[in-house]
């Protein structure tokens, strides 16, 4: 059976190739997305090794599962977790002596899924990294314990996925959070419903993942992964008669102990941040996009540093529209004197939903009632990618002000609104190659709720000054970033593993002394990130030794996926190659923005718009990914 995706068809998307190697250029859906996503391989096929051992897959991919402990606490503990793998190899052989080793990319969650991300991403980080004739890299992911492939997955449903789209659908109708206190009690009642889910799940199988998922386990995982590929290249090297450690030494990373490189994303800075405080001995590159503030995150009552940028970068989308005028943006009225003007429109017009929601019959025969926060949490999502996304919405803000709902809906149908269809066809047959769409909240709030401070003691008015607090650092998404930390108000439970930092790293030596990363860390940010401020990468920058921040003057989450730049690619490249970072904070210029044509081949259309927004963060399924 092939699925698609909440009823949607696959759309062959625009691959740019108006520049030469830039970073930051949007990575799409590609064929090889929909090939990964839908093809026939059979991972339940690949018998988990403690060792790892690679199989083609998905025609150029090299895919593995590997068998690591379920409780790395707990030695007497014979359970076992498989992880998924999945990698691009490098265009050179092994023993070339331009063969750089593996990168590791994560695209962020948490709960996104490697093997998903490695045809969106891998080709394009060859292009950026590899220096042709000198160093060339093999592109490695895989998915998180409890993730996708990764088994045992991490499943408060236990496969009945009406009953999950029922909570979905069931949460919609409060209203939000910030609604009001009875949606708040309501939302409260809901959450621990779903949590006791969880709790019994896992009490229904003997190798359950949740109390295991969390960061400091991931990380491990990742020093296993670093261990096993060194442990096989030697295995091959022998067999070829030569030396792995010769063969490593040609390229700087002659260490006896393999070492990591690393390029994370959004929560993938959360990971990278971790295993660089957690084994810096571990590090030889890692590149942080996307900067999480790791304190917020790991402590405290969590994620209120996050949405600084995001009321301003809606902001900047009145701006631009502003001045682009009307031929570029729909929602220019002739008689507009500012940019303020349509920014009371569009306000207006959300405040007026948020009183009396519309009542609709969506695609699909489902009921689609759109509230204020349905649009303000759609807003919210194309924030992520306003390359792609601002012109669009301007287009679709500007029907629905006039009252034409329909491309709004089908928007809303890929994300907000639950397509039950899907739900009862999967009763009777799960989909077993979508359990991407199927466990990521249960993924997220396992790592989230394990990682930060345990928050289960908090009673509703503390919940209340929460949200609260939340809508003041942002009035477009406070009350859905609120949803985060909530979710953690009734966890069952308790993590085998906790890590509270301190997050740093001592300064790198390039000699690869023991216990020092062999380069310092290299963070990249927007100037306007909607979730991950350009603020907290400078103070994540500043909390590990010799490491330095590169702001992109662009838009959007995440510098990868922003807007192209030469700029980035050079420095990327370089560091890379060198493990040497700026001097100083330093900026980079892209090469286009939202509105001009020189960005054209990136936009959206209302119909890419859904795959690519099913496939990312903006849909809601992951805050923080890219
Ligand atoms: C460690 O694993 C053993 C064997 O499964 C189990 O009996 C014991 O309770 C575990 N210890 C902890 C601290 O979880
Ligand atoms: C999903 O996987 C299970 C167990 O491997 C299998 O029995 C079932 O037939 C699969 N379902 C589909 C739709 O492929």
């Amino acid at each position: 059976m092939r699925v698609s995706i909440a009823g949607l068809t696959l759309f062959p998307l625009v691959k740019a190739t108006a520049f030469g190697a830039t970073f930051g250029t949007t990575f799409d859906a590609t064929d090889d997305t929909a090939s990964a996503r839908f093809s026939d391989f059979d991972w339940d096929a690949v018998e988990p090794k403690a060792e790892l051992e690679y199989h083609d897959c998905y025609n150029e991919y090299k895919c593995a599962r590997l068998e690591v402990p379920l409780d790395w606490k707990n030695e007497s503990d014979t359970r076992r977790a498989t992880i998924a793998i999945m990698k691009l190899p490098a265009v050179v052989g092994d023993d070339d002596p331009a063969f750089s080793g593996s990168v590791f990319t994560n695209p962020g969650g948490p709960g996104g899924s490697g093997v998903e991300f490695i045809p969106r991403i891998a080709h394009h980080l060859q292009k950026v990294m590899d220096k042709p004739g000198k160093k060339h890299y093999e592109i490695i992911s895989f998915d998180p314990r409890g993730v996708g492939q990764s088994t045992p997955a991490a499943d408060c449903y236990s496969g009945n996925i009406l009953a999950r789209q029922g909570t979905s659908l069931e949460t919609r109708g409060t209203l939000g959070l910030g609604s009001s206190p009875e949606s708040l009690a309501y939302n409260y009642a809901l959450t621990k419903a779903t949590n006791m889910r969880c709790s019994r799940a896992d009490e229904l199988v003997e190798e359950s993942i949740f109390k295991y998922i969390g960061t400091p386990n991931v990380v491990r995982d990742m020093v296993e992964m670093v261990d096993q590929i060194d442990a096989l290249r030697s295995k091959e090297a022998a067999a070829r008669g030569q030396s792995w450690l010769e063969l490593k030494k040609r390229n700087g990373d002659g260490d006896e102990t393999p070492r990591l490189q690393y390029i994370g994303f959004s929560y993938g800075t959360v990971l990278g941040n971790y295993f660089a405080s957690m084994y810096p001995g571990r590090v030889h590159r890692v590149v942080l996009d996307s900067v999480c503030d790791i304190e917020d995150y790991a402590h405290g009552p969590g994620w209120l540093t996050s949405l600084r940028y995001m009321d301003p970068l809606f902001d900047e989308f009145f701006k631009g529209c502003y001045e682009a005028g009307p031929e570029y943006c729909e929602l220019v009225r002739e008689d507009d004197a500012s940019w303020t003007d349509i920014s009371r429109r569009v306000w207006d017009y959300l405040v007026s939903l948020d009183e009396s929601p519309l009542g609709l019959i969506g695609p699909n025969d489902v009921n689609a009632i759109v509230t204020g926060s349905d649009v303000r949490g759609l807003i919210g999502g194309m924030m992520y990618k306003p390359i792609k996304t601002f012109k669009l919405l301007a287009h679709v803000l500007d029907r629905s002000i006039d009252g034409e709902y329909e491309e709004l809906v089908d928007m809303l149908a890929g994300s907000a609104i639950p397509n039950l269809e899907t739900g009862c066809s999967a009763v009777d047959a799960p989909a077993n190659k979508t359990t991407d769409l199927l466990n990521t909240r249960d993924v997220l709030y396992s790592v989230i709720c394990q990682d930060g401070e345990d928050v289960t003691d908090k009673d509703l008015a503390y919940w209340h000054k929460y949200v609260k607090e939340m809508q003041g650092t942002s009035r477009l998404w406070g009350d859905v970033w609120a949803t985060l930390r909530f979710a953690c108000s009734t966890w069952p439970f308790e993590p085998n593993w906790k890590f509270n930092g301190p997050f740093t790293t001592p300064k790198a030596d390039p000699a690869l002394s023991e216990g020092k990363p062999s380069a310092p860390l290299l963070f990249l940010a927007n100037r306007f990130d909607p979730v991950t401020p350009v603020t907290s990468a400078r103070a994540m920058a500043h909390a590990h030794n010799g490491a330095q921040l590169i702001v992109f003057e662009s838009m959007g989450h995440g510098v990868a996926g922003s807007a192209p730049s030469e700029c980035l690619a050079k420095h990327l490249a370089e560091y890379m190659d060198t493990g040497k970072v700026p001097d100083e904070e330093t900026t980079c210029e892209p090469e286009c923005g939202p509105w001009s044509d020189v960005c054209e081949t990136y936009r959206a259309t209302s119909q890419t718009f859904s795959m690519d927004y099913l496939l990312s963060s903006a849909s809601g399924r992951f805050p923080l990914m890219v």
